[in-house]
């Protein structure tokens, strides 16, 4: 549980600064090529296009706040370690649960306050099953493309993807968890500045051979 919590700041560090040493050889080999003064401005907008801009907020849709309703199974998962839902808690057919046992018997609209209650936002469920929006297991390439495919986001545009990501209850969520789990730790501001950013750059993702993780 600790290293799991502690891990991610690392990893965070551990690839901006490949994503920093990428755009200062880049700097330098520009400079090397005789374009001088005019010509460095270009490193203010360091990174288009080779998907750097989406590495440095994927580690919030790696969260397990985000990755325990977009992690592989049928079911939802719990805790920051990601074990199984309690009780046998299933997808069903439209994410909501089976008929016996639908999140909304538990899950409110928001959180309930106390240790272990049930925490809440409106919409609460998995996405459905033809559509599982799944995230584990992928590589930062492939999470990128998979939120992008409309086949598997619903039919979300970018504009309609960013604004899932910016403005969404379930998604807000993450920040703002209930009593005893812990929140993502990327502000929100940040986060939603890192997204608009990848989105004004054209929204790109990371080439399959760059990311090894
Ligand atoms: C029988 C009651 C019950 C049902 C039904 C239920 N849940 Fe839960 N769920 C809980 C409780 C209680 C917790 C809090 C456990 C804790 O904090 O120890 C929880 C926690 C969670 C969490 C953990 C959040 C986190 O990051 O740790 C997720 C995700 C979740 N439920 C999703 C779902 C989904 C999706 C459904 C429906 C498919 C569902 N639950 C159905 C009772 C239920
Ligand atoms: C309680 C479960 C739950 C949690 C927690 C959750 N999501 Fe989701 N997510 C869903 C459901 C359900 C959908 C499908 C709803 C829809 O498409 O309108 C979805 C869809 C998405 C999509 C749509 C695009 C796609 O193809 O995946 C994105 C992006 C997303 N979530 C991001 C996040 C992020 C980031 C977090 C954490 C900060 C998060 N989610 C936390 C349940 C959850």
């Amino acid at each position: 549980m600790k290293h799991l919590q502690s891990g991610f700041p690392i990893v965070a560090v551990g690839m901006s600064v490949l994503i920093f040493a990428g755009a200062m050889s880049v700097t330098r080999s520009t400079t090397a090529a005789g374009n001088t003064a005019g010509k460095m401005t270009s490193s203010a907008a360091p990174a288009q296009g080779d998907g750097a801009l989406f590495v440095e907020f994927v580690s919030v849709l790696r969260h397990p706040r985000c990755m325990n309703c977009h992690s592989r199974g049928d079911f939802p998962r719990q805790g920051d370690d990601g074990h199984q839902h309690a009780m046998n808690v299933r997808r069903g057919p439209d994410g909501h649960g089976v008929t016996a046992e639908k999140c909304s018997t538990c899950h409110q609209d928001h959180n309930l306050s106390g240790a272990h209650l049930p925490p809440g936002a409106p919409n609460w469920g998995l996405p459905p099953p033809a559509t599982p929006m799944i995230w584990q297991g992928l590589s930062d390439a492939q999470i990128c493309r998979s939120i992008k495919d409309p086949k598997q986001n619903k039919n979300r545009n970018l504009n309609q993807l960013v604004e899932h990501l910016t403005e969404d209850k379930l998604v807000a969520w993450g920040w703002a968890p209930g009593e005893g789990r812990n929140p993502v730790p990327m502000s929100h501001d940040e986060f939603s500045a890192k997204v608009k950013r990848w989105q004004a750059a054209g929204a790109p993702c990371p080439s399959e051979a760059r990311i090894k993780m």
